[in-house]
């Protein structure tokens, strides 16, 4: 089966996105049976490019290229005028598979534009896979509605521990089971730095050497306000407990100087100061600050770790662990809704069950 790709937003996430594709392509056409092009590229300042025929046979070596000039860079392929052209354009095409994969930057005021590139991808009869947390925080029920109705996949692996599996693990391995809660640490920065306050670290030059490191971003409000925990914790809350939320509606307080008392205080105790994203079936989901004893799971989280823990009623608790980070988890978030896509499309030939090992 082929499958039509265009990348809206071409930065860290959809580069590495791309590499894995091509790292990946026998395993794909032998197990899967898929065979993807990328035909459309959009990004916001440098350029949107769409080429029928697919644009890495041009030039191959584009995606490890530094971002420049798109049209520059792939000379064969039509400039066009912006993402929701190119979505357009797909949608146009007579691609059996289309498919938009969106990884623009999180606008935590109200997710647009990824939520227009969304909407406008469903209206042009293509599934979306998405690393930005936005649409699925900010409007989940509606655009699964959309999705539903034009029979086309909405999918966000790569939105909360990226690209663990949270979602798929809940809808593909946990039939009957309802899940009626959650807690975890699901912000590595801030974790970061709570390590190193309870290490001995003063807050500021804790997370000025995380901006140097690279580990934190130049402007940290979207961490250390709890923004990005609070995008998350919308996110299981919409998808995991049918809750309405959007990140402005969870209960949020971050973490900043003050905390380096409180950091070194529990570990006194024996205990540690976490940022802990919670939410319950019916309640409105939480991003604090708080002192867990020594042996709770999350208090054992070090420096980028993060963990999830899923109360269910079949099962108990279920816990999740992320021990390392980086692209490739996120862009294998995208490369497994892509297999999803694959699973769930009718009339092709089914994909064989994994050989383990
Ligand atoms: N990096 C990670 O490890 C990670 C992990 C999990 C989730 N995510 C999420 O994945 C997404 C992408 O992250 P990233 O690290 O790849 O970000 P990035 O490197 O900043 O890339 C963002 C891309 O989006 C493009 N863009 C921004 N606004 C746009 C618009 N209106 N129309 C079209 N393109 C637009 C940018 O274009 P220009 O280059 O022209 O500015 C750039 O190509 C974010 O939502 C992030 O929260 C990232």
């Amino acid at each position: 089966m082929r499958a039509d790709l265009v990348l809206v937003g071409f930065g860290n996430v959809g580069r590495r996105f791309v590499r894995l594709l091509d790292e990946q392509r026998d395993s794909l056409a032998d197990t899967f049976d898929l065979e993807c092009r990328i035909v459309g590229i959009a990004t916001a300042k440098h350029g949107a490019i769409f080429s029928p025929d697919g644009l890495f046979a041009t030039n191959p070596a584009a995606p490890t290229a530094p971002v420049d000039a798109l049209p520059a860079l792939y000379p064969g392929a039509e400039s066009v005028e912006g993402s929701l052209e190119v979505i357009e354009r797909l949608g146009r095409s007579d691609s059996p598979t289309r498919v938009v994969v969106e990884t623009t930057t999180l606008n935590i005021v109200d997710a647009r534009p990824a939520l227009d590139h969304v909407e406008a991808a469903f209206e042009a009869g293509c599934h979306v896979i998405t690393a930005n947390k936005g649409p699925v925080a900010f409007a989940y029920d509606g655009l699964r509605r959309k999705a539903e109705q034009a029979g086309l996949a909405f999918l966000f692996e790569g939105a909360v521990m990226d690209g663990v599996p949270v979602f798929n693990l809940v809808r593909e391995t946990m039939p009957g089971v309802r899940v009626t809660g959650f807690r975890g640490v699901i912000n590595s920065t801030t974790n970061h730095i709570l390590t190193a306050l309870e290490d001995g670290e003063a807050f500021e030059p804790a997370l000025a050497r995380m901006q140097a490191e690279g580990i934190a971003e130049a402007d940290p409000s979207l961490d250390v306000d709890g923004w990005d925990a609070a995008a998350k914790a919308a996110a299981l809350a919409n998808v995991l407990l049918g809750a309405h939320v959007t990140p402005h509606e969870v209960d949020r307080t971050g973490i900043g100087p003050a905390s380096a008392a409180l950091a070194r205080r529990a570990r006194t105790r024996g205990n540690r100061l976490r940022l802990v994203a919670s939410g319950r079936v019916g309640g409105r989901p939480v991003v604090r600050p708080e002192e867990l004893p020594g042996d709770d799971l999350l208090a054992r989280l070090r420096g980028m770790a993060n963990a999830l823990i899923l109360q269910t009623d079949l099962l108990g608790e279920v816990g999740i662990c992320q021990l390392t980070g980086g692209l490739t988890l996120t862009a294998y978030a995208l490369f497994s809704d892509l297999i999803t896509i694959r699973r769930r499309c009718p009339g092709q030939r089914a994909a064989p069950l994994r050989r383990i090992p």
